[in-house]
């Protein structure tokens, strides 16, 4: 199927066991440690506990909380997010940034590449997710074809992002050929997290949506490319399907914060697509795809009992009425 070979693209991970939240939902042995009216009478003393996590005393991740993140060597944990109600969810559950990505063109709105996808479209989805939000960093994509090759434009995309979804910060794809529509945009003060390896947006030039940056040539810009967001000031990078030791050795060199999806376990974060680890897509089986659910055999299952119960006159029953 087309769809699923395109799928094929969006990289994934491995399970890193990242402690969650550390709020007094959160069931995590090492976020119980930290909370001081649950720490037990034969506590060690304080010098012998283990250290709340940054994360966790953070009521609001922002950008700073994510590079002390990265300095404590705490894992980052991203999903996406397209819509209020998963965005909730997501934020209640601890989550520390919910990208609005434009896999919303593919998961969402059924196109087979992100290409589709617009501003508008964009900023319905961010805002949908903000509206939703207390405690996650929501970074947004700036979609294909408004920032490419033209820096003013870049700029008045993503100011457009921020006023008109409240999100917190943008995402771009590319190396140096978009570091002036990076520059641009971090000198109005929007925080801008970069994207290399495999770029879907990119995905006509690639020509498949195979592992990127496996020859030394691709690797060594892959590496330069990296140095160079870094150095223009995004405060964090994506890096997608590329091997595990570049990624590795990339995120060890760059000070700022990396997050993987199909890079290996090296990187200081994960990222995966909402439907993707929630068993949405049934038809997408990437390698690195973990999926903690299999909610399309779930949701089909439960359509089916619902058909069943109206046409056999079961459902409404007598306390399902007025
Ligand atoms: O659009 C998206 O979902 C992404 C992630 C896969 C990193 O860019």
């Amino acid at each position: 199927m087309a769809r699923n070979k395109l799928f094929v693209s969006r990289c994934g991970t491995p399970r890193r066991a990242t402690p969650r939240c550390g709020t007094s939902r959160c069931a995590t042995p090492i976020c119980r440690l930290s909370l001081q009216e649950s720490r037990p009478y034969h506590s060690p003393p304080e010098s012998d506990q283990m250290p709340t996590p940054i994360h966790s005393k953070a009521k609001r991740i922002t950008t700073h909380i994510l590079q002390e993140m990265k300095e404590g060597g705490e894992k980052i944990a991203m999903l996406t997010g397209y819509d209020f109600s998963m965005a909730k969810i997501l934020d209640d559950a601890g989550i520390d940034i919910i990208l609005v990505g434009d896999s919303a063109s593919n998961v969402m709105a059924g196109h087979e590449t992100t290409l589709p996808i617009t501003l508008d479209q964009m900023i319905y989805h961010a805002s949908s997710v903000v509206r939703a939000v207390s405690r996650s960093l929501v970074v947004v994509d700036l979609p294909f074809g408004s920032y490419q090759g033209n820096s003013k434009l870049a700029l008045e995309s993503a100011v457009r992002i921020m006023k008109e979804s409240g999100a917190h910060a943008v995402k771009l794809e590319g190396g140096e050929e978009i570091g002036e529509s990076i520059t641009r945009i971090l000198s109005a003060g929007v925080p801008v997290m970069g994207h290399l390896g495999l770029t879907p947006q990119s995905i006509y030039k690639f020509g498949t949506y195979v592992v990127r940056a496996k020859e030394e040539e691709e690797a060594n810009k892959l590496k330069r490319d990296a140095m160079l967001l870094q150095e223009l000031g995004c405060f964090s990078l994506v890096l997608e399907k590329i091997p595990a030791t570049l990624a590795t050795e990339v995120s060890q060199s760059l000070s700022i914060p990396t997050i993987g999806i199909g890079a290996g376990g090296g990187t200081d974060g994960q990222v995966l697509v909402i439907h993707d680890m929630l068993g949405l897509n049934h038809e997408f089986h990437p390698r690195f795809l973990r999926r903690y659910l299999h909610l399309y055999e779930e949701i089909q299952g439960a359509v089916g009992r619902y058909i069943q119960d109206v046409r056999s006159g079961d459902f409404p029953n007598e306390n399902e009425q007025y």
